[in-house]
C-alpha cells in the first residue's frame, strides 16, 4: 500500500480549502492502494522557514522541522489541495514546501484547486515548477473548482457534482501509476538518505 499525504494548503480562520480537503479524502479513501492521510498546514503550524542550513544537509535544528521531514518522508504520494492568492498559491504551502528537499524527491503530487472563473489553475501552475525542483512530478490531471462556493452548504460541506468526481478518480489512477513508477528511484533515494544520516 502507498502512502498518500493530502495535504491543506489554506491556513487562514475561515478558510474554505478544509473543506474542498474532506471531499478529496473521502474520494481518496476509497482507492485501497493508498492509506491516505489529511495533513492540515494549520495545525502543523511551522513558522517561517528558521533553518539554518540548506535542506539539502538534512541538518535540522528544530523539532518542527525533524517532525516535519518525518511526515513528509513517510509519504509515497501527494495531492495539494491550494486555493489561488493573487494568481499564485499560499505563502504557508509555499513554506512548508521549502523547508525540505529530499523528502520530497521522486514523489507525484496531484493537485485539487479552487477559485473564481480560473478555478485555481493559475496557483497549480505556479506550483508545478517549484515541485519540478524538488524532483517531483506533477500529475496532469487535476480537479480546477471554478466559483467553488456554489458547492458548499450551510454546514461547510463541500459537495462535488459528477464531473468533479470523475476527474478525482481518474487523477487518483494517475497518482497511482506515478507511484508505482517511481517507486525503485524512492528505494534508492532512501537508501541514501540513511547511508548520509549514518
Ligand atoms: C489574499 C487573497 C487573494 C485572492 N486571490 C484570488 C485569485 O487570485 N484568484 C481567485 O480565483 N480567487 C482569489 N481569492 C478568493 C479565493 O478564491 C477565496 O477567498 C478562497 O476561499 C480562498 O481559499 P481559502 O478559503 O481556503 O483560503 C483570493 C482570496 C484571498 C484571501
Amino acid at each position: 500500500m502507498y502512502k498518500l499525504k493530502i495535504i491543506i494548503g489554506s491556513t487562514r480562520p475561515g478558510r474554505k480549502g478544509a473543506a474542498i480537503a474532506n471531499w478529496i479524502f473521502d474520494i481518496a479513501k476509497q482507492h485501497r492502494e493508498f492509506e491516505t492521510e489529511l495533513v492540515d498546514l494549520a495545525e502543523i503550524n511551522l513558522p517561517f522557514l528558521d533553518e539554518p542550513h540548506h535542506p539539502i544537509l538534512q541538518k535540522y535544528e528544530h523539532q518542527h522541522t525533524k517532525d516535519w521531514s518525518s511526515l513528509i518522508n513517510g509519504a509515497d504520494a501527494f495531492i495539494f489541495v491550494s486555493p489561488e492568492y493573487n494568481y499564485g498559491y499560499s505563502a504557508p504551502l509555499k513554506n512548508a514546501i521549502d523547508y525540505l528537499f529530499k523528502e520530497w524527491q521522486y514523489k507525484p503530487v496531484a493537485f485539487v484547486s479552487y477559485g473564481g472563473v480560473a478555478a485555481g489553475t493559475r496557483a497549480v501552475q505556479a506550483i508545478k515548477q517549484v515541485v519540478t525542483a524538488l524532483k517531483m512530478v506533477p500529475v496532469t490531471e487535476a480537479v480546477n473548482i471554478p466559483f467553488f462556493t456554489k458547492y458548499i452548504n450551510e454546514d461547510e460541506i463541500f459537495t462535488g457534482d459528477a464531473a468533479m468526481e470523475a476527474t478525482a478518480n481518474s487523477m487518483m489512477t494517475e497518482l497511482l501509476k506515478w507511484a508505482e513508477a517511481l517507486k525503485p528511484l524512492r528505494a534508492n533515494n532512501m537508501t541514501k538518505i540513511k547511508k548520509e544520516a549514518a
